[in-house]
């Protein structure tokens, strides 16, 4: 295993959109004890903004370079699974960006990879540092919602164009990418979702495909979960809704709690509705209940440097990883149930077999059509989109 002393040699692997936008945090010193010190891209084109930087043009010449300690993968996703073992094999840390692989045989053969635990592997899911979700985890984990009821969860801010799907050859295709707005934008949604709720027994969901833009992907979806221990919950997405809306609504015995516009609201009940709907003898009267407003630190959190900090962390400190890369399976194993049950039309139990979904997918591969209009385009901050 390769490690420094004080200062974790970082490459990065993919410097697209969000390639650069590591490349450039790093650079410019936001990551204590992190140092860029290698660049890997396919595309030469892709690499000018760093000339003096050892540079490569494949995965395997950066990972056996002797220049880094630890590798970031922002490679398109069906690469992460063979970089991340082709990484782990020789040794380094890696992080990797999500999702951790397109489906969980995928993500079973890249965490099966991972032998040597002084390594550090995490998972570039950045909203994990969000105050608002870590303080929705510690309400229900801590039991101060009661037994959960009911999940409902409006995400349709993930708004996108044409143009954004025309931009790479990549995007929007079952070969390419695997799948669309599940695996590439909502799968922050649904990694937060597990952390905080854990898996459901059993997924039914509609996913449109190709429903807004011209892709051969889902863009909308809209999906039910049901929880062993009696709890539902209902998932919405988009990327074709505007103006969209990110709401998250949690039905527990004692009180609603609500996130929408980063405001945290708890309605408490001052008994349990269980025992108030046995004890009273009123047809129609509800719990008293009690207000407030959760104040949060912050705004959002840091984010991807977040991520990347506690990523360096780990190596340098030991601190615990907030987003270990293992726990990135099972918002892939929701997104392929997700997907198995809309295309099967039927409820898919948990867990889902691995070999079943690698072989529907396979099919869904053969139909792909490769992209006839591949368009660069200039976007706020560059020739790349950044989302979070
Ligand atoms: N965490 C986030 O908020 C966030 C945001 C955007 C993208 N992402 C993720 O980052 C990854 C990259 O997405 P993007 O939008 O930057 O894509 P992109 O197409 O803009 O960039 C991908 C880059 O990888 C290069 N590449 C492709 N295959 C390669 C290979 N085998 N070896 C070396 N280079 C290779 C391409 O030339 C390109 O420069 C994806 O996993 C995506 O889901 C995460």
């Amino acid at each position: 295993m390769k490690t420094t002393n004080k200062v974790v040699r970082l490459g990065i692997i993919g410097v697209g959109s969000m390639g650069i936008h590591h490349a450039r945090m790093v650079a410019a010193g936001k990551i204590p004890g992190c140092q860029l010190s290698a660049l890997a891209d396919s595309d030469p084109t892709r690499l000018h903004e760093f000339p003096t930087l050892p540079h490569f043009n494949d995965s395997q010449s950066l990972i056996h370079s002797g220049q880094i300690d630890a590798l970031l993968i922002a490679t398109p996703h069906y690469s992460h699974t063979s970089i991340g073992i082709s990484a782990l094999q020789a040794g380094l840390h890696v992080l990797v960006e999500k999702p951790l692989s397109v489906h969980k045989a995928d993500c079973e053969r890249l965490i099966a990879a991972h032998t040597n635990k002084k390594q550090i592997f995490a998972a570039m899911f950045n909203q994990r540092s969000d105050p608002a979700y870590q303080k929705i985890r510690h309400l229900v984990q801590s039991g101060q919602l009661g037994r959960i009821q009911r999940i409902h969860w409006t995400v349709t801010d993930w708004f996108r164009t044409q143009a954004y799907y025309d931009s790479g050859g990549w995007r929007a295709t079952w070969a390419g990418e695997g799948g669309g707005v599940l695996l590439n934008q909502c799968v922050h949604n649904l990694d937060l979702f597990q952390w905080i709720f854990g898996l459901p027994e059993s997924v039914r969901a509609l996913c449109r495909i190709g429903h807004h833009h011209n892709i051969e992907v889902e863009d909308e979806v809209t999906a039910l979960f049901s929880f062993a221990q009696g709890a539902t919950a209902v998932l919405a997405t988009s990327t074709g809704e505007a103006p969209g809306v990110n709401r998250l609504e949690i039905a527990g015995d004692l009180g609603r709690l609500c996130l929408e516009d980063n405001r945290l609201t708890l309605i408490r009940n001052e008994i349990p509705s269980s025992l108030h709907s046995r004890q009273s003898r009123e047809a129609y009267e509800t719990p008293p209940t009690w207000k407030i407003d959760i104040p949060l630190p912050g705004h959002r959190g840091e984010q991807h440097a977040a991520i990347l900090k506690n990523f360096c962390n780990a190596i340098l400190h030991r601190e615990p990883l907030l987003s270990p890369a293992a726990e990135g399976i099972h918002s892939v194993e929701l997104i392929n149930a997700m997907l198995l049950s809309s295309f099967q039309d039927q409820t898919i139990h948990l867990p889902l077999s691995s070999s079943r979904y690698e072989r529907f997918l396979k099919k869904l591969i053969a139909s792909s059509k490769k992209k006839k209009t591949i368009r660069r385009y200039q976007g706020r901050a560059g020739n790349y989109l950044v989302q979070c």
